[in-house]
């Protein structure tokens, strides 16, 4: 149970809130860098509760500028994507990559109303086949090197979809360990059969669920960048199975591999406005490029990425919304529900989005009731409350300020009863061998 006053703090990411704030202390993911080309059509995006406009300059640089003209509001979406910036359709108004107005054609020669004229416009570079902006005051931080981002294109697999409900509660979902139990599980917690088809490119949860111990045990570790979350479940051989999920400051969670698997995932939650959220999914193979089978069974649906798209619209992310929604019950069958599956929505990604838009547009967390399988995200809330309050209150530099530190994986490991499972995981979850980890 939060407090009210926690509860806004965590759920409010519009500007000048203390959560919009300290958000805009990380780089944003925008568009795969795929959708813009250059000199080509732009997309229209929301992100902190601002309406923008993400383009490519036909000389190849990306730019994200307000959608909305300083000069009597158009939509550039509609404008011209010229060297230098977009120009507004209306009137030719010219934006530069820096927010300044370049042109004002429609102005005498002579006026120098241009120089007075500023738009909201943010920097954006490229990295990992995504745009990435900032949209914080002041110099960019490093981007994070997160693995994915340093690898070869091929070896990186990664969509986008829109949920209808708030980011926070969203990556709840990405932290909460103990679901894959009953909401991605056969209906009498036996017959895998049922379940495998639609795991065939998610990697671990069967073999977690398979366990048959549906109450795992957390423990939580803070790290420099976040939280490392170690949850246990006892094989009936006895020995202690850890799945261990990373949350990386401030909106990125990592599911657990399975053990011994070099495919790693990761969810990025990013607050499109206070009742929307892109959920971001990543998929990278640590060692080589993902084969076109492998890439075909996550535009399937075969896992935790959900590509099944409705039509396309041009509004903000209009075109990566899920064709199984709240209108249609995601698409459950009834029958598989009565028979065969805990949830008979067909697809794991489908299910976590109809379980976390049932929640309601925002969850009250003032009427909740955690229990210990919500540690972890007890423990995430702590850290976010005191970066935002410590921010707001002291200008406190946000967790996080070492771009390699978010160079980690997820990982599961098989130890003995009692065995501590940090020192063990370390090898796993740090992707260079130089690297350490800090403990906070
Ligand atoms: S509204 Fe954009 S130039 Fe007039
Ligand atoms: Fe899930």
């Amino acid at each position: 149970m939060l407090s009210r006053e926690d509860n806004e703090i965590l759920v409010r990411t519009g500007p000048g809130m203390p959560m919009g704030a300290l958000l805009r202390r990380y780089w944003m993911p925008v568009v795969n860098a795929s959708e813009l080309e250059p000199g080509g059509r732009v997309k229209r995006v929301q992100i902190l509760g601002e309406r923008l406009v993400a383009h490519r300059t036909p000389g190849g640089r990306p730019g994200l500028v307000a959608e909305f003209c300083p000069h009597r509001g158009a939509s550039l979406y509609y404008g011209r994507n010229e060297d230098g910036g977009m120009r507004c359709a209306y009137h030719g108004w010219k934006l530069g990559l820096d927010g300044t107005c370049v042109d004002m054609p429609n102005e005498p020669a002579e006026s120098n109303f241009a120089a007075k004229v500023r738009t909201t416009a943010y920097p954006c570079v490229e990295r990992g086949g995504v745009v990435w902006a900032w949209m914080g005051a002041g110099a960019p931080a490093p981007l994070p090197e997160l693995e994915w981002t340093t690898l070869p294109l091929d070896h990186v697999f990664a969509s986008k979809r829109v949920q209808d409900c708030n980011w926070f509660q969203a990556m709840e979902g990405g932290i909460d360990s103990s679901h894959i139990s009953f909401l991605h599980s056969p209906l009498d917690h036996q017959d895998f059969s049922v379940t495998e088809a639609l795991d065939r490119a998610s990697f671990g949860v069967g073999a977690a669920v398979n366990t048959g111990d549906r109450a795992p045990r957390f423990e939580v570790v803070d790290t420099d960048y976040g939280v490392l979350i170690g949850a246990r479940r006892t094989n009936p051989d006895g020995q202690w199975y850890w799945r261990i999920t990373q949350y990386l400051f401030p909106f990125y969670t990592m599911p657990p591999v399975g053990v011994g698997e070099d495919v790693v995932q990761s969810h990025i939650w990013v607050p499109m406005d206070d009742t929307h959220v892109v959920n971001w999914m990543v998929t990278w193979h640590t060692k080589r490029p993902l084969t076109r089978e492998e890439i075909a069974l996550h535009i399937e649906g075969k896992g935790a990425h959900v590509c099944d798209y409705a039509p396309a619209t041009s509004d903000p992310y209009g075109d990566v919304r899920t064709a199984a929604n709240r209108d249609n019950d995601y698409q459950m069958d009834w029958d598989v529900h009565r028979t065969k599956m805990y949830c008979g929505i067909p697809g794991f990604g489908v299910q976590d989005q109809a379980i976390q838009e049932s929640q309601g547009d925002v969850v009250d967390r003032t009427q909740e009731r955690l229990g210990t399988s919500d540690t972890a995200i007890i423990q995430v809330r702590k850290r976010l409350l005191a970066a935002a309050r410590a921010l707001r209150d002291h200008g406190a530099a946000p967790p996080g300020q070492h771009a390699e530190s978010f160079c980690v994986r997820s990982a599961s490991l098989v130890l003995p009863p009692g065995a501590d499972w940090v020192e063990p995981a370390k090898p796993l979850v740090l992707v260079r061998p130089t690297q350490t980890l800090t403990l906070v």
